[in-house]
């Protein structure tokens, strides 16, 4: 029977560990027992973003003194371990390695059973770690530096990628955009303290719109479940244009009152999650809707998908910021989802950038 999964996740930049058990209540079926992260933002500012060869050696740096912490904060030793959840992908690799390595390492030296778990599975179980089961089917939109991908969770453990970015994640557009206007890294955060102070209106940027014909098509290199082309249209997202037009404005004038830039880019960023979302969660029937991902810490997304939720009647369920960002706690829960459904991974599974999500 197991109870208590330790998890570990190294796929970025953030060095992380947790004690995730379970309840043992059909609803609320885990609960977080320690959640350590190690993040490595001040190593990579100095460079204006993630240097992946200092990203995986600072994973072997940190991850003992991180597990040691910890199963220290759940005050067990590696006897209250039944099991151990680490993400395979997607991610960096030589990053992910450290994690996986050390997992498989610790997993055989303690004949632990193991499972390996894909990161964004991993934002997805983070709503219910916070919220208890969701009602299903659920649409979840997982919004990060790295992803802006949206799922179909039809029943427990299924995920269905349904649409997905076809350039930049919009978290990567915040921190590029952020970089322009001089606001340092990750921008995401600043962007969002300063478009408080700022109209939102101010300065006309484009929203996405995919016009030309040939553009309609939804990518092809997208593992889709099947949906209809109109849902997988509506579900796909594109940022790079904005990046652009950013540029040239602010090229054109020189000088820009900057919270309302930042009020005006946010306005559109979020009006596009927003709108794909609920588009999408209306067209496939949804009962509920999640945000997940260290984007979801904006407070305008939070805002205006609570108030679209409100008036359309569907709940909407967002992670407190601590599960929202990389983390592991999301990973053992992902991982006790998976065990639950599939049992352990066999130990010759591997780290891998781009693995695609299964069932
Ligand atoms: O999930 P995460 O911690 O790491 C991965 O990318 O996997 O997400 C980090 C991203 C960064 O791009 C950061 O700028 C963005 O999330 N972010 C935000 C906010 N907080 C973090 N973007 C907009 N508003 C925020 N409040
Ligand atoms: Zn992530």
């Amino acid at each position: 029977m197991i109870h208590r999964v330790l998890g570990i996740e190294t796929s970025c930049d953030e060095t992380a560990a947790a004690v995730v058990q379970t309840t043992g209540d059909p609803l609320r079926p885990w609960a977080v027992v320690s959640n350590v992260v190690s993040s490595q933002t001040e190593i990579h500012r100095e460079w204006g973003g993630i240097v992946p060869e200092i990203a995986s050696r600072q994973h072997v740096a940190d991850i003992c003194g991180v597990v040691e912490a910890a199963l220290a904060e759940a005050s067990i030793d590696l006897a209250g371990i039944d099991a151990i959840a680490v993400t395979e992908g997607p991610g960096l690799v030589g990053s992910l390695l450290v994690g996986v390595s050390f997992a498989k390492a610790l997993a055989a030296a303690r004949g632990l059973p193991i499972v390996g778990v894909h990161h964004l599975a991993g934002h997805i179980e983070s709503l219910t770690l916070e919220h208890g089961e969701l009602p299903l089917p659920a649409v979840v939109l997982v919004v990060s530096g790295g992803h802006t991908n949206l799922y179909l969770v039809p029943a427990r453990g299924d995920y269905q990628l349904v649409g997905q970015t076809r350039d930049d994640a919009a978290g990567e557009a915040y921190d590029k955009v952020a970089r322009l206007l001089g606001l340092g890294y990750p921008g995401g955060p600043v962007m969002d303290r300063l478009a408080a102070e700022g109209r939102d209106d101010a300065v006309p940027l484009p929203m996405t719109r995919f016009t030309r014909p040939d553009r309609n098509e939804a990518s092809a290199d997208i593992q889709h479940g099947g949906f209809p082309d109109d849902v997988k249209r509506m579900a796909e997202f594109s940022f790079s244009g904005l990046k652009t037009a950013s540029v040239r404005y602010l090229e054109q004038h020189g000088a820009v009152h900057i919270p309302d830039f930042c009020a005006s880019f946010q306005r559109v960023v979020v009006t596009t999650l927003v709108d794909r979302l609920f588009a999408v969660a209306e067209r496939l029937g949804a009962r509920s809707v999640g945000i997940a991902g260290g984007v979801s810490a904006n407070r305008r997304l939070r805002a205006d998908a609570l108030v679209r939720g409100q008036r359309e009647g569907l709940p909407v369920f967002v992670p407190p910021v601590s599960l929202s960002t990389d983390n592991a706690a999301m990973i053992a829960a992902a991982g006790l989802r998976r065990l639950d459904r599939r049992g352990p991974s066999a130990l010759d599974f591997n780290a891998s950038a781009n693995l695609s999500i299964s069932r």
